[in-house]
């Protein structure tokens, strides 16, 4: 497990972009790997981020300069490095100042503009890295989330109901362009010149535009799909304006797309909190789910 930035990176940005004065570890980590915001002398930041799999180092090297040329910011690279002792690649990247207000969290114009930008950008010709992540939808989760209710009859509804929603969500999954996979609120900057940048790609992957969609709303998002609906509508008119490919939805298709793709990405997430299971963000989310898809459905 590193905690830490190594010797060998510590010795690299000294000998190569400046030297460090202090180095802090930034919230909403994981366990493994590690990203930190390094300051050096001259009073410039660095982010410095570890990544065990070198999906996100291949895809800043490979990919986000293409990416960046069609209205994506994504930080500058400044570095990758593999660390054979302790088999782990590093990244270090422009620091992006400042983190998006609250106020910019729903439906935001530059957000929805640049997730057009990366859909249209790579739509039926995406990037591919193998071994990357891939979002999918199985009956597993489904029990695994149902488990966790205490009321039998409640929780054999919602298993017919979350059964029927993931035969019904083949869509979302179908390879129609490439998506970042992870556009929640805290992962994305503002530069100093207000630009809004996306970090955090180690999702990257290909699906439906309403998965980048639904994870860019905060919690379980509108239960009268106002919220939904304003999105769909920004997305579909900033769509229109590149006048390249025909979208596949209306706005009320999209508005259910996103939808569907709120309560998979959900699901996923409950599933993966292996020693979450008590936690208040799990039992949020299990209470609002079935609200969620009943407001769907009706
Ligand atoms: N390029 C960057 N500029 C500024 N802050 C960053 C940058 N990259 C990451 N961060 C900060 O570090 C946190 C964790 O990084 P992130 O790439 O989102 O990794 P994780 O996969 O752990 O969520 C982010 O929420 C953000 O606060
Ligand atoms: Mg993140």
């Amino acid at each position: 497990m590193v905690y830490k930035i190594s010797k060998e990176m510590d010795t690299f940005i000294n000998e190569n972009l400046g030297e460090i004065v202090k180095y802090e570890k930034v919230t909403g980590i994981k366990e493994m790997g590690g990203c930190f915001r390094v300051t050096l002398s001259h009073n410039e930041s660095l982010i410095v981020k570890g990544d065990p799999s070198c999906l996100e180092s291949i895809f800043y090297r490979e990919i986000a300069p293409n990416l960046r040329e069609k209205g994506v910011n994504i930080p500058h690279l400044i570095h990758t490095s593999f660390e054979e002792s302790l088999n782990h690649y590093w990244t270090i990247m422009e620091c992006v100042p400042y983190s998006l207000p609250r106020d910019r969290w729903f439906a935001d114009q530059d957000i929805i503009n640049t997730l057009v930008n990366l859909h249209n950008a790579t739509w039926q010709r995406t990037f591919e890295i193998p071994g990357s992540y891939k979002p999918v939808w199985h009956e597993k989760m489904n029990a695994k989330i149902v488990s966790m209710l205490d009321n039998v009859n409640e929780s054999r509804d919602l298993e017919l109901q979350l059964n029927k929603l993931m035969q019904d969500s083949s869509e979302l999954f179908l390879p129609y362009c490439n998506i970042n996979g992870d556009t929640n609120p805290t992962n994305w900057g503002i530069r100093e010149n207000n630009e809004i940048v996306l970090f955090d790609w180690e999702r990257f992957s290909n699906g439906s535009p309403a998965i980048d969609l639904a994870i860019s709303i905060p919690g379980i998002g509108s239960l009268d799909n106002q919220l939904e609906l304003e999105i769909a509508t920004k997305y579909l008119a900033s769509w229109r304006k590149l006048d390249t490919h025909l979208f596949p939805y209306s706005e009320k298709e999209l508005v259910h797309e996103i939808n569907k793709a709120k309560i998979w990405v959900t699901i996923e997430f409950i599933s993966n909190q292996v020693d979450g299971f008590n936690s208040e963000v799990v039992t949020w989310f299990l209470e609002k789910l079935p609200l969620k898809i009943k407001a769907m459905t009706k």
